[in-house]
């Protein structure tokens, strides 16, 4: 057998295995920040941060995100720290030497569900609740891709065995260790929007955007200020062109 055709064996065989797993392709969403210089919804990734702190914050981390950074969501120094107060985290030790709790302020990063992973593992049946700080950018097609996730339980189909686990349309292998977290009016929105399960979700897929790609914005305008440049020396440069062969050629 030549290199040619094990290769290609080789292929085949890993595209047998990616086409066994019926896990659909994400739903495509029109998020705000979907368009090439779409900005971040920050109203709405606003009412996700509720939505991460009343549901997820008890299973999931976001230790890369620190309390002070929530700024750049539009809120000031006095709502983070009310923010932040609503958790716990560990003091530095006292004068007997104990560790006690302390309310969280501006400086912290987002405290830990969990004391270690294998507490976050036995709490879970074995299954790790990853962090979602960068969960955006670690999955294929990120927003879209939580965004169905989340929207996508249905009962398993007729002699579908999910095991200690549920079924999920999107998830590889169908079946995913988290019970469906969200059902619609699981929080009340402060600005009084409609908390349906289709709105929790994309305000909180916003969100995870703006904790994974918090510079999304001044990306995305100076990559256009570069464009304008090149677009202007473009016109610079071809005139001067024209110039200096025309005086040449004469
Ligand atoms: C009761 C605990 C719990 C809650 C609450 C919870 N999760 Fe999870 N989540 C888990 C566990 C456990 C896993 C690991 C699942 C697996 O590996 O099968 C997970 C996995 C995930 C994943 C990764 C899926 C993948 O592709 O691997 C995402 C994204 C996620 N959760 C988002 C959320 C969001 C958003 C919320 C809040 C709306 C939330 N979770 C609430 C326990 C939880």
């Amino acid at each position: 057998m030549n290199l040619f055709t094990l290769s290609f064996l080789i292929l085949s065989f890993t595209f047998s295995l990616i086409s066994a797993d019926k896990a659909l392709k994400p739903e495509q969403y029109p998020f705000s920040f979907s368009k090439p210089l779409g900005k971040i919804d920050k109203n709405s990734a606003q009412r996700g941060l509720q939505v991460y702190i009343e549901v997820c914050a008890s299973c999931h981390g976001l230790k890369h995100v620190a309390y002070r950074s929530l700024e750049g969501l539009g809120y000031n120094k006095d709502q983070i720290n009310r923010i932040a107060a609503q958790f716990q985290i560990d003091d530095l030790p006292n004068e007997e030497g104990e560790i006690l709790k302390r309310e969280a302020i501006y400086s912290d990063y987002f405290v830990e569900p969990y004391e270690n992973y294998n507490a976050a593992k036995v709490a879970n049946n074995g299954a790790y609740p990853p962090d979602l700080s960068l969960m955006v950018k670690a999955r294929k097609d990120g927003a879209n891709y939580i965004r169905s996730l989340l929207l996508g339980y249905t009962d398993a189909p007729v002699g579908f065995d999910v095991g200690e686990g549920y079924y999920n349309k999107y998830m590889a292998g169908n079946v995913i260790a988290m019970p469906q977290p969200l059902y619609g009016d699981d929080v009340e929105y402060k600005d009084g929007t409609n908390a349906s399960l289709e709105q929790e979700v994309n305000d909180l897929v916003t969100f995870l955007t703006w904790t994974s790609m918090p510079d999304l914005e001044d990306r995305r305008s100076a990559g256009l200020k570069v464009i304008f440049f090149l677009f202007i020396m473009t016109i610079v440069f071809y005139l001067s062109y024209r110039k200096i062969w025309s005086e040449l050629k004469k």
